[in-house]
């Protein structure tokens, strides 16, 4: 059985970003609230569509592989905030990175997303029908947000992340995996005002993410806990053997508390929360390429991450690392400037958030 080696990796980062001081201007909370609650300090603002921030980071993965995007077999994305629904947002990718071969579909797990495409992707190199496939998590989450209410509008930002998959025979890659999905408590955490429920000849409305944040807080750290012990299990591995933790980036406080039931030290954790917010699917992807960046994650590494999110999902993964932890080549590939601030971006969706909440 073939392997899905991870050859390549990118991100992109929108330039806009809201600070906590910058968003106590729109919703009344503080800079001491966020950080000592969320560990978050500031949160990228995107002035492009989703398929967009997915085409940047696709391509720097692919450039950093060394392949070229005619040999791509699949373009899977991982988004709860497509660009467009039909046609999927994964073709729009697909046409601008010129990967004219690859099948295209878009995945949605909401925060768990990159790991689910993780997954699927892989399972298509092991069974031999594809050889190489870009998996891409971009997410436009502040599209979403209710910038009349605190608790959701402090917490989410927008990015993109991606990684190129390439059948190869070493053991490399995703080598253990757990998905699943709580759908009891679906409704514990969802997006309002969106999808085909709705009656859309009347007035729809600002959307609202609505979750109780203490019930996810407490299932999130048991569900990734548990799925990482899960795979730990499957793959033979104690945690010992993991060299670096990958978490979905929710809450800084989630985190330490995994850490801590896992009884992993700080200098193995990946964090970037303070700097990006909540960027669903996105996280783990930025995280991962920012891990090798920063050289936490190093040849033949053993990775292990996890992810809580919408659904409810959850998935836990143990990735091996190959050898190669520098690109083969460089894009240029870069988002149009921005010339407005990210409180000047959002400064319209705020208004319109405003005037619909009742006084
Ligand atoms: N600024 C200031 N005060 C706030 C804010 C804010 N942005 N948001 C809420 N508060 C207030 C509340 O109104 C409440 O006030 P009260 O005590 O007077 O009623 C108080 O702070 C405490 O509110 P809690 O919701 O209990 O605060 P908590 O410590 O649980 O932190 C948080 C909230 C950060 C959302 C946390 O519960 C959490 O991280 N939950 C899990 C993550 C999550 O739900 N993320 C969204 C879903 S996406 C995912 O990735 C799973």
């Amino acid at each position: 059985m073939p392997y899905a080696h991870i050859t390549g990796w990118g991100k992109c980062i929108p330039p806009a970003s809201i600070s906590n001081d910058e968003i106590s201007e729109i919703v009344d909370t503080t800079d001491e609230w966020i950080t000592t609650r969320t560990g978050i300090k500031s949160r990228r603002v995107s002035h492009v569509s989703t398929a967009e921030l997915a085409t940047v980071a696709a391509k720097h993965a692919i450039a950093c592989a060394g392949i070229d995007p005619k040999d791509i077999d699949l373009v899977i994305l991982a988004t709860c905030t497509p660009s467009t629904v039909v046609a999927n947002t994964a073709s729009q990718v697909q046409k601008n990175i010129g990967a004219t071969g690859a099948a295209a579909m878009d995945t949605n797990a909401a925060c768990s997303g990159f790991l689910y495409a993780l997954q699927a992707a892989t399972a298509q190199i092991q069974a031999g029908m594809i050889k190489k496939a870009v998996v891409i998590a971009a997410e436009r989450m502040t599209w979403y947000v209710n910038w009349a209410r605190r608790d959701s509008a402090v917490l989410f930002g927008d990015g993109a992340g991606a990684v190129i998959l390439e059948a190869a025979d070493t053991p490399a890659g995703l080598l253990g995996t757990k998905t699943g999905c709580d759908s009891e408590d679906r409704d514990i955490l969802h997006i309002t005002n969106f999808g085909s429920d709705l009656n859309k000849y009347e007035p729809i409305g600002p959307s609202d993410l609505l979750f109780e944040g203490r019930e996810i807080f407490k299932r999130a750290v048991k569900g990734m806990s548990e799925a990482c012990d899960d795979v730990l299990k499957q793959a033979d591995l104690s945690l010992d053997d993991i060299n670096v933790l990958v978490p979905h980036q929710a809450n800084l406080r989630i985190i330490q508390a995994i850490q801590h039931r896992l009884k992993v030290p700080d200098e193995k954790v990946m964090v970037n929360i303070g700097e990006y917010g909540n960027t669903s699917a996105a996280t783990i992807a930025i995280a991962l390429c920012e891990a090798v960046e920063q050289g936490l994650i190093k040849p033949h590494s053993n990775i292990m991450s996890a992810a809580f999110g919408a659904g409810l999902t959850w998935a836990a993964s143990y990735i091996k690392w190959g050898e190669r932890v520098t690109p083969i080549s460089v894009s240029d590939a870069a988002l149009p400037p921005c010339d407005q601030t990210g409180l000047e971006l959002v400064a319209p969706a705020v208004k319109a958030c405003k005037e619909a909440e009742p006084s």
